[in-house]
């Protein structure tokens, strides 16, 4: 057997974003070694070497999942593929790194929530994952709190209560601990979601710190009252998660986001676009030439809202996510458009897996059914079929959309969503002409459902390599828990950092030169 460390990809063509090229692939010790046509490394003996012939097929760099939430304790529930089964599921659909979410309860310390995310992640992913963390709640006053409620807390809370100032977590998470994006909440009223002179404070603190902001923009509060419309109206189905916040609520949580980073100068990132209307004020304000970047997902790209007023309830729950999938059925098609013409910039899955028992929760309420859907292991095939096969988007856009572009902004590149010299070898053997059909019954999610079931898609991994080790070919997995490693990112990435530093350099108001005003000044009259 050849050690698992030498690989030679043969002949077939290597795509990134930039451009294509046939070529062989060698792979040593975890890294792409060399780059080049004809490769034949005389000093190899049979054995030492695997060659995995790739004639006919695209090389291309291991998709990264810039959004997903394995086992995630939420609504009441918690998400069922965990970081095992998660990871394992989107090495075969050709994705060889995610990004997941550690989000602490209001009140609770971020770097806590970061460990205790790593303590379920590390043992059990099988990819490369990183991890962004949520900003659910905001104080400056922590110290003020904590001596005036003094004599009447423990002096461990109180020093608890010191150790959480998010200020201070923020800059230890980016400084010592890896991480450079912050997701905060509009939604999600009285949970995690933070108001506006919150998100000034964070875009601020990601702005000092050399982070990226990203927000989940829906207005919450709207969203809250038109719940209580819906429920009141009798409307308890499905039906009434879309109702209660249809698209302006969307769109105007991300307007309002944009402005607030706009003003702090700082760079958002607006997760889970899934309307048109959200998506024209992220496409209106890049335009603007603001430092703004969408990300749609999965399934807002391959399915729609329709599903919704199904009249087979555990069909519609489990569509159920949010912001929801929107009703107007050309939206999949406009957000596709959107993101082969670049006013969108990368994909996710927001992989947040519930099982059809889980979603009953809400069988009488729909406020109850927990939110989230699949996408970890369709989204490459799904994006190829919806992008490239559909023909508005070619080979080495959909590698921006699925790899690179994530990369760059999350400052993970050229280690990552790039086939290069020095490069980590996470690379997908992807046979463009193959069609697999998506269903629940053979997909490697534990979830007992698919939202994409039946859809058939061209573009399919035939290999998937994570750091130099096949570890999915034809079916079968050679992969253990454990395998996958945590990447720590550093602040500062260029992608995005570069123009907010320039515009800070050029941009910054300064006062007009003139001379004191020496004329005469009114009085106020002092009030009794
Ligand atoms: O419905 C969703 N999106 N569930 C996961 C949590 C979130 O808001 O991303
Ligand atoms: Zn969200
Ligand atoms: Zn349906
Ligand atoms: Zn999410």
């Amino acid at each position: 057997m050849a050690p698992q460390g030498r690989l030679l990809i043969r002949g077939g063509r290597v795509v990134n974003d930039d451009f294509s090229q046939v070529a062989d692939v060698l792979v040593e010790d975890g890294v792409v070694r060399a780059l080049g046509q004809d490769l034949l490394p005389l000093r190899d003996t049979p054995g030492e070497l695997r060659i995995l012939d790739a004639t006919g097929k695209l090389v291309l760099p291991g998709g990264i999942d810039t959004h997903t939430h394995m086992e995630f304790r939420f609504m009441g529930s918690q998400s069922v593929d965990d970081f095992y089964q998660g990871t394992k599921a989107a090495l075969a659909g050709g994705t060889t790194m995610i990004i997941d979410f550690a989000i602490p309860q209001k009140g609770s310390s971020l770097i806590e929530a970061f460990e205790t995310w790593r303590s379920w992640a590390d043992p059990k992913v099988c990819c490369d994952y990183s991890l962004h963390v949520a900003v659910t709640w905001w104080s400056d006053k922590i110290r003020q709190l904590a001596s005036s409620v003094f004599h009447f807390v423990p002096l461990s809370f109180a020093l608890h209560e010191n150790k959480t100032l998010v200020k201070e977590e923020m800059k230890t998470l980016v400084q010592d601990k890896g991480v450079n994006s912050f997701k905060m909440f509009m939604a999600y009223k009285g949970l995690y979601m933070v108001q506006d002179e919150q998100l000034y404070a964070a875009f601020s603190q990601c702005k000092e710190l050399g982070a990226i902001a990203q927000v989940h923009a829906e207005n919450g509060d709207l969203i809250a009252e038109g719940a209580k419309k819906m429920l009141a109206l009798g409307i308890t189905g499905p039906e009434g998660h879309e109702l209660c916040r249809p698209e302006a609520v969307e769109a105007e949580a991300t307007l309002r986001a944009i402005t607030i980073a706009n003003a702090v100068n700082c760079p958002l990132y607006v997760v889970h676009v899934m309307s048109k209307s959200a998506a024209k004020v992220v496409a209106e304000a890049r335009r603007e030439g603001k430092v703004v970047y969408g990300e749609p997902i999965a399934a807002g790209l391959g399915t729609d809202g329709t599903h919704y007023w199904s009249k087979e309830w555990s069909h519609a729950a489990h569509h159920v996510m949010g912001p929801p999938l929107r009703p107007d059925p050309s939206t999949p098609g406009f957000l596709m458009n959107l993101l082969a013409n670049g006013d969108l910039t990368t994909t996710g899955s927001d992989n947040c897996t519930f099982n059809t028992c889980q979603k009953a929760l809400g069988k009488d309420d729909f406020t109850k059914i927990p939110n989230g859907v699949n996408g970890v292991e369709d989204r490459m095939s799904l994006i190829w079929e919806k992008g490239v096969h559909s023909g508005k988007m070619d080979e080495n856009r959909f590698v921006a959309v699925t790899s690179t572009n994530a990369a760059k902004i999350f400052n993970l590149y050229p280690r990552k969503g790039r086939i290069a010299v020095g490069s980590d070898a996470d690379i997908v053997i992807w046979d463009p002409e193959a069609t697999r059909r998506i269903s629940a019954k053979t997909h490697h999610q534990a979830v007992n459902f698919n939202i994409f079931e039946g859809m058939v898609c061209h573009g399919v991994p035939l290999v998937t390599i994570s750091r130099g080790k096949v570890v999915y070919e034809a079916g079968v997995f050679s992969v253990a828990a454990g395998d996958g490693k945590f990447i720590p990112r550093k602040p500062f990435a260029e992608y995005i950092y570069k123009r907010i530093k320039q515009r800070d350099k050029t941009c910054t108001p300064t006062p007009v030169q003139r001379a004191p005003y020496k004329g005469e000044v009114f009085t106020l009259k002092s009030r009794e």
